[in-house]
């Protein structure tokens, strides 16, 4: 079994079924598959969508962590830890301990601490508003130790009420790719240099994955399903779903625009997919 059946069986969109089915677990699938066997120690930043960065309360009810599930089930031996804004302390077990904080409030992420630990991986799935993206991170990431992966997830969704309302910062793929091209990242009012300079000497490699590929990889493994003997939970999405989705209506955009613009002479450069995906690999 690997991590997108564990994450397709336990309803996160991180798989290839549910919700959005980004196709990430496909990805953490080939970093992680040859280390299911260690104490890895992982910190999930969102544990369940539904939250106010879809406009609702901080203090709604909570009952499901699927991600938290998902990585119980891939990696048995590993210790789990769980930030949030909504209250999910009653979940809490011998192995998953959670902590209560606001992404955008950095004395807040600081209880991470009390965790006394440093972790393998971080993914940030929180609220996907650049401000949080960027302060969790500069925060964050001294708590991951030498080696380690940190992960930000749905880079190309930013809930607007929070985009409006937080700190001024460039978005955060603009700010990841600036670091890959120039080696520092972008000065704002939001956060302080000096934060983006710590953060900056410790990052070996950033890889960022966009829309198509991940698209690609999400084919892959649903084809590779329907050739298994047991079918039973293959899934294909009806063609209604596939024509109307996001990605298959950006496709259609950006082939008439290509089209339009090859009227008016010649071919521009083809446009890329958005990034969703980002892998910053600390030195070891
Ligand atoms: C996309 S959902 C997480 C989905 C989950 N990881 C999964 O795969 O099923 C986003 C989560 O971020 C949390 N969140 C929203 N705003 C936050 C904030 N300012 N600080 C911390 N967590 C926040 C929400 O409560 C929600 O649980």
């Amino acid at each position: 079994m690997d991590l997108t059946t564990f994450a397709n069986r336990f309803g996160t969109d991180k798989g290839t079924i549910s919700q959005a089915a980004h196709g990430y677990t496909a990805v953490y699938d080939l970093l992680f598959a040859g280390r299911r066997n260690e104490s890895v120690n992982i910190l999930e930043i969102g544990l369940s969508t539904g939250g106010p960065e879809l406009g609702r309360s901080a203090d709604r009810k909570v009952i499901d962590a699927p991600s938290i599930r998902m990585w119980h089930e891939f990696f048995p031996k590993s210790s789990l830890y769980g930030l949030d804004i909504s209250d999910f302390s009653q979940m809490q077990t011998d192995w998953l301990s959670f902590v209560r904080a606001d992404c955008g409030d950095a004395q807040q992420l600081e209880k991470v601490a009390n965790f006394g630990t440093q972790f393998d991986i971080i993914v940030d799935d929180g609220s996907h508003a650049s401000y949080h993206q960027q302060l969790t991170m500069v925060t964050l990431f001294k708590f991951l130790r030498p080696g380690g992966l940190y992960i930000i997830e749905d880079l190309d969704w930013q809930p607007m009420h929070l985009e409006r309302s937080l700190p001024a910062v460039p978005d955060t793929t603009a700010q990841l790719r600036n670091f890959v091209t120039n080696f520092e990242f972008i000065p704002s009012e939001g956060i302080a240099d000096s934060k983006w300079r710590s953060v900056a000497a410790d990052i070996r490699n950033i890889v960022l994955l966009d829309d198509d590929e991940l698209f690609g990889m999400r084919r892959m493994y649903n084809r590779r399903e329907q050739l298994t003997a047991d079918t039973s939970h293959y899934y294909e999405q009806s063609a209604g779903r596939r024509l109307g989705s996001r990605g298959y209506l950006r496709r259609v955009k950006e082939t008439s625009a290509q089209l339009s613009r090859a009227l008016v002479g010649g071919f521009g450069p083809a446009q890329r997919s958005r990034v969703k995906l980002a892998l910053i690999h600390k030195f070891g």
